[in-house]
């Protein structure tokens, strides 16, 4: 066992890969309060586990729409799975015709899952999307029918991370407005404003996957890094937490935007806030469009208070590409932006990158087999999440009970009746709006049990899916 001080002292975060435990080691890897996590987010993972096999269930077929990465095609099919992979999202009527043939679906953010075609999802047991957003699915009729949706929402955060590093050096040089004089021919050579980002003052608003991550690229360039976050997070590195985001809009000459979308973020930089940060510093936006009010910001840099701003997120913006899209129609003030020096303007680029895009095919693929094969909801969107550290290989006997259930007064004790005649190894179970999820591993189980078990469990009138993993 490690010492504790070996141990790597990064504090507990939703999706991060260490997690503070205040339980017993179980693992070579633990220490009494850290504990390493791998994918599968088991603490007997470094024990060999016991292969479930799904209990009545024909074999796992997958389809895959929008050209979903390789990579994860050949996890799945790594795992068993048969998988039908396109590279055109499907209409709702090609889904409607088909889906009944699948136990699982990846999609990216053109596919439709709309009630109709969850309604002919008869085997359908979970949703892959392999992007960021899942506003492409219907989330409450899947959560209805027994069907958790999986997304990715942080694979891109050392892309943003990067993306803000770039931005925070163009705009201390002049970057864009040199490059651009150049493709229009003019040779302008000049040093006066601009500056080494070298021992500045970076202000991270919202400590969370990119802000940390920001935190550690911008100490490695020599610069002093505050965050102001509404949580208190331990620092990275030498990095400072402030109180208020006034004290760290008054000591920054770069401040970068990290936190979600939320009634209390919108406008969080008004015209007020722009007037505590300093003379001659910075803003970057790659966090939402509307946590800025993007007037108070031409404002401050036609005051020449601020010196120059980045923005890769916008109040509205186009639903495709093309030239003329990013017009006053769409965001009244766009022409003005756009005239303005020192402006970098990017089209929600902050995460575009390959590596991103492997990453989410990868965590995608993760959750959806260590559903299929495990019953491990973790990252579910529309869904309680809940896990059972693993069976262990020696364990032969045992199987794996996931009921998925109306979140009903009575339904435990009923499904605890019909476990009764078997030792209940461990137990979890959780709620989320009308649904609830039981994971139960039992040991003591013959082959003769198994079929008697799925049925009874599956006739209680809360019952929405039964799977047993034997
Ligand atoms: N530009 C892009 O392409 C791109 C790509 C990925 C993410 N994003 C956006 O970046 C933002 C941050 O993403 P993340 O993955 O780091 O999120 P995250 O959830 O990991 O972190 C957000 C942090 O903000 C903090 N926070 C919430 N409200 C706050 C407030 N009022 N004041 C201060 N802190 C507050 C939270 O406590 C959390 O620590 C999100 O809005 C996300 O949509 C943009």
């Amino acid at each position: 066992m490690s010492s504790p001080s070996s141990a790597i002292p990064i504090p507990s975060r939703r999706h991060d890969h260490y997690y503070q435990s205040p339980g017993s080691p179980t693992s070579p890897l633990t220490s009494p309060n850290w504990r390493v996590l791998s994918l599968s987010n088991n603490p007997n993972d470094f024990l060999p586990s016991k292969v479930l096999q799904p209990f009545a269930t024909d074999e796992i077929r997958l389809l895959l729409l929008e050209n979903i990465s390789l990579e994860a095609v050949q996890a799945f099919k790594d795992e068993g799975f048969q998988v039908d992979h396109f590279t055109k999202a499907w209409t709702e009527d090609e889904l409607v015709a088909e889906i009944g043939n699948y136990h699982v679906v990846g999609i990216r953010s053109k596919t439709k899952i709309t009630e109709r075609v969850l309604k002919a999802a008869t085997k359908l047991l979970a949703i892959g999307c392999f992007c960021i957003g899942t506003n492409q699915v219907d989330l409450l009729n899947a959560a209805r029918a027994g069907i958790p949706v999986f997304n990715s929402p942080f694979s891109n955060s050392r892309s943003v991370a990067e993306l803000v590093m770039a931005e925070i050096i163009s705009l201390s040089r002049q970057l864009t407005d040199r490059a651009r004089e150049m493709h229009d021919g003019t040779w302008n050579k000049v040093s006066k404003n601009c500056f080494e980002v070298r021992g500045k003052t970076l202000g991270i608003v919202g400590y969370g996957h990119i802000g940390t991550q920001l935190s550690v690229l911008a100490e490695a360039f020599g610069m002093r890094v505050l965050y102001y976050d509404v949580l208190n997070i331990m620092p990275l590195g030498s990095a400072q937490q402030v109180a208020t985001l006034g004290d760290l809009l008054g000591q920054s000459t770069f401040v970068s935007l990290h936190v979600p979308e939320l009634p209390e973020t919108v406008n969080l930089i008004g015209e007020a806030e722009l007037k505590m940060m300093q003379r001659g510093s910075y803003l970057i936006n790659n966090a939402r469009g509307r946590v800025v009010d993007i007037p108070a910001l031409i404002g401050a840099l036609e005051a020449g208070h601020l010196a120059g701003c980045a923005v890769d997120v916008f109040p509205s913006e186009p639903g495709s590409n093309g030239a003329g899209a990013f017009n006053d129609q769409l965001n009244w003030w766009s022409s003005k932006l756009r005239s303005l020096p020192n402006v970098i303007l990017t089209p929600h680029i902050g995460g575009s990158t390959e590596e991103a895009q492997r990453m989410i095919g990868f965590e995608v693929s993760t959750a959806l087999t260590r559903y299929i094969s495990y019953g491990t909801t973790l990252g579910a969107v529309n869904f309680p999440e809940v896990d059972l550290r693993a069976i262990l290989a020696d364990q032969s006997s045992f199987i794996r009970v996931c009921h998925i259930h109306k979140n009903k007064p009575g339904v435990l004790r009923q499904v605890n009746e019909i476990l009764s005649d078997h030792n209940v190894e461990k137990q979890y179970s959780d709620s989320k709006g009308d649904i609830a999820y039981l994971m139960a591993d039992i040991s003591g189980v013959s082959q003769a049990d198994i079929q008697d078990l799925h049925d009874r469990i599956s006739r209680t009138r809360s019952n929405i899916i039964t799977r047993l993993l034997t």
